[in-house]
């Protein structure tokens, strides 16, 4: 977990790479890491994603390249096999917790309530996903969770953008940030993967702040 940390402690923002296409993947992932941001979750939201995670992976050993939008136990083994450096989920399963640890990635599950984040501490877990953050309270839910649960660090997600990151990233027990502000599928239509490349370097920047 330590390296993966170190990076989310210097880039504190984590963009989502979706792509129907290996090749686009590739496009998008060398677009993000040229803005500065070389840690990347390829979400597994299409029929190409693992292949999409692999080509990534393969082409930039230099990144961390997770996967995210894992749902089960049977697909954490996929991505292993596939190169994913961590996992990234939208809810809390232990089974696929079970999976990560046995194969000793970093896995982030999403939790929304003090229920869940007990749950996931009691499976040792110190590092994870607030989602959808937006929509079950922010900042301020991040605040009274880690009020209670003091050694947990947070990569709120879902709701995320330019114009509240500095917010959330200003809770002390905000590690980073998800999101799939940087790679709008307008942009990634149009090959323009310029507006990519600003968009993390203008995330950078919020971030520095
Ligand atoms: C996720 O998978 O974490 C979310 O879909 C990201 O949410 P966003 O699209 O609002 O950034």
């Amino acid at each position: 977990m330590s390296k993966l940390i170190e990076s989310l402690e210097a880039k504190r923002v984590v963009p989502l790479v979706q792509s129907d296409d290996p090749k686009t993947a590739l496009k998008i992932s060398e677009a993000l890491l040229a803005g500065g941001l070389d840690v990347l979750e390829v979400v597994l939201r299409t029929d190409a994603a693992l292949d999409c995670l692999e080509a990534i992976a393969k082409e930039f050993p230099e990144a961390h390249v997770g996967a995210g939008t894992v749902l089960s136990a049977e697909q954490s083994k996929a991505v292993i096999e596939r190169g994913a450096s961590f996992i990234v989920s939208p809810g809390l399963d232990a089974a696929s917790v079970d999976v990560a640890s046995a194969a000793a990635i970093p896995i982030l599950p999403g939790i929304s309530t003090a229920t869940e984040l007990q749950q996931a501490w009691n499976m040792g877990l110190r590092t994870v996903k607030l989602f959808p953050a937006s929509l079950v309270g922010g900042p301020k839910i991040l605040k009274a969770l880690s009020s209670v649960f003091r050694d947990v660090r947070f990569m709120p997600t879902g709701g995320v953008s330019p114009t509240n990151l500095n917010e959330y990233l200003a809770v002390p027990a905000v590690l980073a940030c998800g999101g799939s502000w940087l790679t709008p599928k307008e942009a990634i239509e149009a090959g323009n993967f310029a507006a990519i490349t600003s968009l993390a370097k203008e995330a950078i920047a919020i971030a520095q702040k």
